[in-house]
């Protein structure tokens, strides 16, 4: 299906775009993860963040459409919130599978995914759905870790970033990270503090945290932080 450019931009997915300022941003951040992951021979990235709300989900949408954007890249998005999923909704996207059908064995992982087409690119989607009580027993479930196989099988020439529920809320990320091949932690400017950074980089010492992104950075605050993908 093809991706509404007004849609996306309301919801602050602009990776679709190449010239746009913020779409640069996510442009370098891109370059370096996956300079970082192709040198490695990684190719499973995992999107989370301290606490709710610091804006994982827009960074692996932008993310992932930059990645695409980049010519022989081919990239998997998958949403592995189970508790809050967003991805369909940022991207405008309407599908009956996702990943909760392929776990309870009602759909097949081909039939879940939804090739989302932006201008010439397309990103392919595993669209998420809540799980309600069950999110934290899927997640450590034997079943997960065959999807996530058949995932590797199946989409072996690209990239799969992951979009991840809150690090610090439940069991749901530590079950999964042995899983991933790298972390990006979203943070968020007046939501992340340090002790909650200190607290992540516990948990994630073995894990490969290839990058920090501060995100939600205003102009004002921008010169302070001196870096940051606002
Ligand atoms: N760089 C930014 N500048 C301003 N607002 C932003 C930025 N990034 C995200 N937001 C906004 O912050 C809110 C949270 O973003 P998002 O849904 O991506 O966060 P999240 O970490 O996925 O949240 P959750 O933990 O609820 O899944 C959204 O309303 C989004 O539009
Ligand atoms: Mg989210």
């Amino acid at each position: 299906m093809r991706l509404n450019a007004s849609h996306l931009e309301k919801m602050r997915i602009v990776g679709y775009a190449a010239n746009s300022l913020t779409s640069r941003y996510y442009d370098v951040l891109r370059t370096q993860i996956l300079q970082d992951m192709d040198k490695n021979g990684w190719q499973f990235l995992a999107i989370t963040s301290p606490t709710p709300n610091c804006g994982k989900t827009v960074t692996a949408c932008n993310l992932a459409m930059s990645v695409a954007r980049l010519p022989e890249r081919e990239v998997l998005l998958v949403d592995m919130d189970m508790h809050k999923a967003q991805v369909s909704e940022y991207l405008g996207i309407n599908h009956s599978n996702n990943l909760l059908s392929v776990l309870e064995d009602r759909a097949s992982l081909g039939d879940s995914c939804v090739e989302a087409k932006f201008g010439p690119e397309s990103v392919s989607v595993l669209p998420g759905t809540p799980a309600r009580d069950g999110a934290a027993e899927w997640m450590a479930s034997q079943t997960m870790a065959n999807v996530l196989q058949a995932i590797k099988r199946e989409f072996r020439s690209g990239i799969v970033i992951f979009d991840l529920p809150p690090l610090l809320l439940g069991s749901d990320v530590l079950s999964i990270l042995p899983r991933m091949d790298a972390v990006l932690l979203v943070t968020g400017v007046g939501t992340t503090t340090p002790n909650e950074i200190k607290e992540c980089q516990k948990h994630l010492q073995r894990s490969h945290l290839v990058r920090v992104v501060v995100n939600k950075v205003s102009e004002t605050s921008e010169s302070y932080y001196g870096y940051g993908y606002s």
